[in-house]
């Protein structure tokens, strides 16, 4: 029989569980939706009747809270409480890189998803279907399986329980979650049980053609989700290898780009040249493809996608080098205004954000940054660079005194007033605001020779140009 899912829980609160609950709430009103973590300060800014002080900034989702919150949708620190209550729950906790032991700088760290398989082991109740939403090696429902099976045959039987494993890979990305929710390209289950996978898809009809919904066997699901990505990581490195090699020979690397796209086969998306994929999964889910090839005795795979990430990092790098290049070789007390921190625009998430690899390089020659980023906290940033914000006594106009300020930066929210005899801008985040700046007023404002270094091919090369500014933007030699 299909079990009918009245009551979810899903464990984590982050950038996946949060905006996946509340649009399952939102579309699904016969449900109750209870999301749980261990972290108060995260629950209690989802309970924030301020709806601007969400912990995730993601377009759509203030409205759908407003709308579910209270109605089916709750978010609390009760984990006991709400796993018990459960038909179903979604496992959504932080799977980071392993820093130590075994596996360390490749493998996932599961001991926050073990954490959770022996949370619900111990609290569920009856029969519970255990969905796996978490970026996961492969193999690791097994684990999951192997935990919740053993509370099966303990001796204290207080309530009968058993339980199925299914995955369900999140593929939403950010800054557009909510869309990617509503209308997703696939939804993929993978599971043994047909009753189990069954229950699911139900949940999902309510809002997605059957058509979209994929069933899979649990390993190819897992495994899929680890190649989308890498697959998507791979053209991102392709196409940023090709802009140092447009750099050199005179090519454009958007004209590249639009001439390969338009090969069907190909297609457009997902060229565009950067300074380097960041965000949590694309690094991490590489690396466990690295991790897993090699266990499994195949070096050449392993070094094949390896080979990605490598090219990411001599990117970023190559971007904050060429910076200082073209700053007569140094950037020690010069104002550089770094434009975005954020992994890419409409989200507040820095993860493996390109930006703190480029601003590490500049602090370390003894540059004076002024970041800007419509959506990242300071403290963020704080926590990215390992440095805390100077604060300036005055005006930021008063620049005599800023040379005391080697190797540091601020944060400001202003962007012209921030030029103010600055060396460089350098645009690191593709923020739609960055495409609209006056740039003859910044020009006045800027010391001479002033440089424009446009990462994202945000900025009007033409009006840069116009202004009497250098310009080095991503993938092309002609300014
Ligand atoms: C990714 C996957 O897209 C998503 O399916 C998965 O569930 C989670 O990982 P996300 O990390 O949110 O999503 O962002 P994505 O839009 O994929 O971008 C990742 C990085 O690649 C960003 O730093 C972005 O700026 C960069 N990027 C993307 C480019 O540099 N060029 C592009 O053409 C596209
Ligand atoms: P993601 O991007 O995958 O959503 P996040 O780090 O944003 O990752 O969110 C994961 C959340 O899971 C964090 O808020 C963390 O506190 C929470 N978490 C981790 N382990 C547990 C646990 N055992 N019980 C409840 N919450 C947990």
């Amino acid at each position: 029989m299909i079990p009918s899912i009245k009551n979810i829980c899903c464990i984590g609160a982050g950038y996946v569980g949060g905006p996946t609950m509340s649009v399952f709430a939102d579309r699904c009103p016969n449900i109750e939706v209870n999301v749980v973590d261990v972290n108060k300060e995260r629950i209690s800014l989802w309970n924030s009747s301020n709806l601007n002080d969400l912990p995730i900034y993601e377009p759509g989702l203030k409205e759908i809270i407003s709308r579910c919150k209270g109605r089916n949708l709750n978010f609390s620190t009760d984990v006991k409480k709400y796993i018990q209550l459960a038909d179903m729950i979604f496992i959504s906790v932080n799977t980071p890189t392993k820093k130590k032991g075994i596996g360390a700088g490749q493998a996932s760290d599961l001991k926050w998803v073990e954490a959770c398989a022996r949370q619900v082991a111990e609290f569920a109740k009856g029969y519970t279907i255990v969905v796996e939403k978490s970026t996961l090696p492969v193999k690791t429902a097994e684990v999951i399986k192997k935990i919740l099976d053993s509370t099966q045959t303990s001796p204290d039987k207080k309530f009968d329980k058993s339980f199925d494993v299914l995955s369900n890979p999140e593929f939403l990305s950010e800054g557009s979650a909510i869309n990617d929710l509503e209308n997703p390209d696939r939804v993929l289950i993978g599971g043994e049980n047909e009753n189990a996978i069954s229950a699911l898809s139900n949940i999902y009809k309510n809002w997605i053609p059957a058509n979209k919904i994929l069933h899979t066997n649990i390993w190819s699901s897992e495994l899929a989700k680890l190649t989308a990505n890498a697959f998507l990581a791979q053209r991102i490195s392709s196409i940023n290898s090709i802009s140092a090699l447009c750099e050199a020979t005179g090519a454009d690397v958007r004209e590249v780009a639009r001439a390969i796209g338009t090969d069907s086969r190909i297609g457009s998306k997902f060229l565009d040249s950067g300074p380097g994929f960041g965000g949590s999964c694309f690094k991490k889910d590489i690396l466990n493809l690295v991790y897993l090839s090699k266990y499994f005795g195949l070096p050449e795979v392993a070094s094949f996608w390896e080979g990605v990430v490598k090219l990411n990092n001599w990117h970023q790098h190559r971007i904050s080098e060429l910076i200082v290049k073209k700053l007569f070789g140094t950037t020690s007390g010069k104002k550089i205004c770094i434009f975005g921190f954020a992994f890419k625009a409409n989200t507040n998430d820095t993860r493996e954000s390109a930006a703190i690899k480029i601003c590490k390089d500049l602090l370390e020659e003894g540059s004076i940054l002024f970041i800007h980023d419509p959506k990242v906290d300071p403290k963020q940033i704080e926590k990215d660079l390992g440095i805390k914000q100077s604060v300036l006594n005055g005006e930021i106009s008063n620049v005599e005194h800023l040379s005391k300020y080697e190797g540091n930066w601020f944060f400001t929210n202003k962007i012209i007033p921030a030029t103010y005899e600055a060396d460089a801008l350098c645009f690191l985040t593709e923020w739609e605001e960055y495409s609209e700046l006056d740039w003859n007023l910044i020009s006045q404002k800027m010391r001479k020779p002033a440089w424009v270094f446009d990462s994202r091919s945000i900025v009007s090369a033409k009006e840069v140009k116009k202004a009497g500014l250098n310009l080095w933007r991503i993938g092309d030699s002609s300014y």
